[in-house]
């Protein structure tokens, strides 16, 4: 079985160069695409503690925290790891990788032998280093190929989604 693994952060964020309110994340609208075709639930990792509503607030801070490699803590979720073989992983870009609260999540679950399939959105900088940075904390894991989607572009993302699924 499958499951849909994503962090996502609405709120101001900054699409195209202009400030903007998103009601709901990018990746967040990503991962609902993806649950819909593979008809299957979404995980959210939610923030024990909520990120700064406002875009450079949480700018600096996810400076912050990946500079001293922290594990920010997320609410408890429902995921039973036997059942599933195959996830895919969602995330925003953030400074060039992955935020920390994902390395939390690959940190407390035991991913070997595990198909991952990443997915994130971006403002440019596409996967950045997070293909090699989840090769580095879950080597025991298979990590395909990822799908890469501009921020402003989700909402008409559905050819590329579709094709990315069709792997294998
Ligand atoms: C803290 C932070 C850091 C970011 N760093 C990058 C980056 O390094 N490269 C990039 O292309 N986009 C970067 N972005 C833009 C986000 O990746 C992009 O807006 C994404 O679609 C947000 O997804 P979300 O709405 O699901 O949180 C950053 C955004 C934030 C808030």
């Amino acid at each position: 079985m499958t499951a849909i693994v994503y962090f996502s952060r609405a709120f101001e964020n900054l699409i195209d160069g202009e400030k903007e309110n998103l009601h709901v994340g990018n990746t967040k609208i990503v991962a609902q695409k993806i649950a819909e075709i593979l008809d299957t639930e979404t995980i959210e990792l939610i923030p024990k503690t909520a990120y700064p509503k406002k875009y450079q607030a949480v700018f600096a801070q996810a400076e912050q925290e990946k500079i001293m490699n922290e594990r920010p803590k997320y609410k408890p979720i429902s995921l039973n790891l036997e059942k599933h073989q195959t996830i895919y992983l969602g995330y925003p870009n953030w400074w060039g990788t992955f935020p920390m609260i994902v390395a939390t999540f690959l940190e407390k679950n035991d991913l070997s032998g595990k198909n991952i399939y990443p997915f994130c959105t971006h403002e440019g900088s596409g996967m950045g280093n997070s293909i090699h940075d989840l090769q580095q904390l879950c080597s025991n894991a298979n990590i395909h190929i990822g799908l890469p989607i501009r921020g402003s572009r989700v909402e008409k993302a559905d050819i590329a989604i579709k094709n990315w699924l069709q792997h294998e």
